[in-house]
């Protein structure tokens, strides 16, 4: 894993509608600094999960770039982009698929496995000790509530260490306790790692728990 910064150079986003450009995501200039963990914050519609999908490539900045240390991600052609999601992202979503028929001992192991990390499983499993999972590591997805399947889709994505790691609104499910665990999971990340944590969160506890704190306004 390679430490550097994620920069936004006047990065905005629009789409047309009805032929009038709307703004999705207003002009903005902004570095995210490895080791910390970054809070984006602000009202529904301000476009916080439209940033979050420009910096993951999945969506194209309208203007501006997107920058890797010095590399400029926006110019990459799309199979080195795809390389770079494979070999430095890892995502949270607000409601997180799991699979089916395993329960969250399975998911960790396979996230270790695939990431040829084999001592990921214990890491994994610890952290979700951490998160008060430590009695539902045998429980199947549909066993679960939707704040316990949150908890496995973090430690999942932790479990392969990504460079870079997005997360859009990961404790909207979770109670005020809970939510300051996983909050506290995400910034130890950052720093342990050395690695570029950008969550998206209304939490007080979140918020609170920030290096750096990002409000966007709406457009
Ligand atoms: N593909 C799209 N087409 C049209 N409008 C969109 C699209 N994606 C997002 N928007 C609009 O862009 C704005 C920002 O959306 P979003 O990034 O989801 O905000 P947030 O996550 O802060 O609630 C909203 O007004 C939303 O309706
Ligand atoms: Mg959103």
């Amino acid at each position: 894993m390679t430490a550097a910064a994620l920069t936004l150079d006047q990065v905005s986003h629009s789409v047309a509608e009805a032929g009038i450009e709307k703004i999705t995501l207003a002009p903005l200039s902004r570095t995210f600094a490895p080791g910390k963990f970054h809070v984006v914050g602000g009202p529904s519609g301000s476009g916080k999960t439209t940033l979050l999908s420009v910096l993951a490539l999945t969506v194209r900045a309208s203007r501006g770039m997107v920058l890797w240390g010095q590399e400029n991600l926006t110019r990459m052609k799309q199979p080195a982009q795809a390389n770079w999601r494979r070999q430095n992202l890892g995502l949270v979503f607000q409601t997180s698929r799991l699979v089916g028929v395993m329960n969250p001992l399975e998911h960790v192991r396979m996230a270790a496995a695939i990431r040829g990390r084999p001592e990921a499983e214990q890491e994994g499993i610890d952290a979700l000790h951490a998160l008060g999972m430590g009695d539902r590591l045998g429980q199947l997805p549909a066993q679960l509530s939707g704040g316990e399947k949150q908890r496995v889709a973090i430690v999942q994505a932790l479990c392969a260490r990504p460079a870079v790691l997005l997360a859009d609104e990961p404790t909207a499910a979770l109670d005020q306790t809970n939510a300051a665990l996983v909050a506290h999971t995400l910034r130890t990340f950052a720093r342990q790692n050395n690695a570029v944590v950008i969550c998206v969160s209304h939490d007080r506890v979140v918020m609170d728990a920030a290096d750096e704190l990002l409000m966007l306004t709406k457009a």
